[in-house]
């Protein structure tokens, strides 16, 4: 996964030039609608009181991709809340660039721990074998012992109970990130905005093969083996295992939430009925409309996303 997607010559989100979009593998949230982004705004202004007005105030994007979630964010803050604005300092951080030394403000992110290279284990009885690839004229999947004891912690972890023959995802990088990030953050909030799932959910569907997902041209691929470092290798994010860390780190979560709920509890709703006064949605414009059904279709991406606040000490 990490050479499919990273490899400086071949990977997918070093080489391909259209990544999202008609043209490209799919489209994320920011690409629906501007409210997306304009509901954030209005949970980082209560945060930014809530941190007492940090100045600088820190918003650090992991994983912008295009940019447009970073665009539609820093445009809302100086258009309605402009003495925010000039707090501000905006730090995109893409693969290959580094994390700021110190933070204070938030941490957000759309669809980017699910991009996080994983292990994957499949449960044998009492032991947790690691599925490993070999690479010779065929790529064949190999069971083996697992190489790193934290595996089992991360299955213990987030996984209540473990079924015989069912393979895992184990994300390592996404345990590392949090650490990462508890080093860095002076006072601030992780929002992470993500497809994932807590133990409740996970433990209502039949999983046998884990949550590892392709994409390729706007379809979804089970086959992880082809259109290799040409299609979006992706796998849920375990809200369980970020939420028991950053406890761990001494982190306090909010509730977990579907994006769904997210948005309507900032705003989304009266946003909506404002920006139709203000006649600035035309109910003609059918792509318009398309994309705020997308962000409230119940049923649709945007309850299968899920959204994590996280509040990292001092305040
Ligand atoms: C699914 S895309 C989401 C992009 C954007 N946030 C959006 O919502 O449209 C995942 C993004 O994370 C970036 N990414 C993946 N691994 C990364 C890493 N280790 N460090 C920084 N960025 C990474 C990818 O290059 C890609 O732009």
């Amino acid at each position: 996964m990490d050479f499919c997607l990273y490899d400086p010559g071949q990977g997918y989100y070093t080489t391909q030039e259209t990544i999202f979009g008609p043209q490209g593998d799919y489209y994320t949230s920011p690409y629906t609608h501007p409210l997306f982004a304009h509901s954030l705004v209005s949970a980082f202004v209560h945060y930014f009181e809530l941190l007492a007005r940090p100045r600088p105030f820190h918003l650090v994007e992991l994983g912008v991709g295009e940019g447009f979630l970073g665009r539609d964010i820093l445009g809302r803050l100086k258009d309605r809340y402009p003495e925010i604005f000039d707090c501000v300092e905006y730090f995109p951080v893409e693969v290959g660039v580094d994390l700021p030394e110190r933070i204070q403000g938030i941490v957000f992110s759309n669809e980017f721990f699910d991009a996080l290279p994983v292990h994957r284990v499949r449960v044998r009885g009492s032991e947790v074998r690691e599925i490993y690839v070999s690479v010779g004229d065929q790529i064949l999947e190999v069971e083996g012992e697992i190489t790193d004891p934290r595996i089992l912690e991360y299955m213990r972890t987030g996984f209540n109970e473990w079924r015989e023959g069912w393979e895992y995802e184990v994300n390592l990088r996404m345990v590392e990130m949090l650490k990462d990030l508890d080093r860095r953050i002076d006072s601030g909030v992780v929002l992470t905005v993500d497809y994932g799932y807590d133990w409740g959910e996970y433990d209502s569907r039949d999983r046998p093969h884990g949550t590892l997902l392709c994409y390729h041209r706007h379809e979804v691929v089970t086959d992880p083996y082809i259109n290799l470092g040409r299609q979006d290798i992706t796998s849920h994010v375990n809200f369980e295992v970020m939420e028991q860390t950053g406890s761990q780190l001494g982190w306090k979560s909010e509730p977990l939430r579907t994006q769904r709920r997210f948005l309507l509890d900032w705003g989304l709703e009266e946003r909506l009925m404002e920006e139709e006064a203000q006649g600035l949605l035309n109910s003609e414009r059918m792509e318009e409309r398309l994309g705020l059904k997308t962000l409230l279709a119940p049923g649709g991406i945007s309850d299968t996303m899920k959204v994590l606040v996280q509040h990292v000490r001092n305040f």
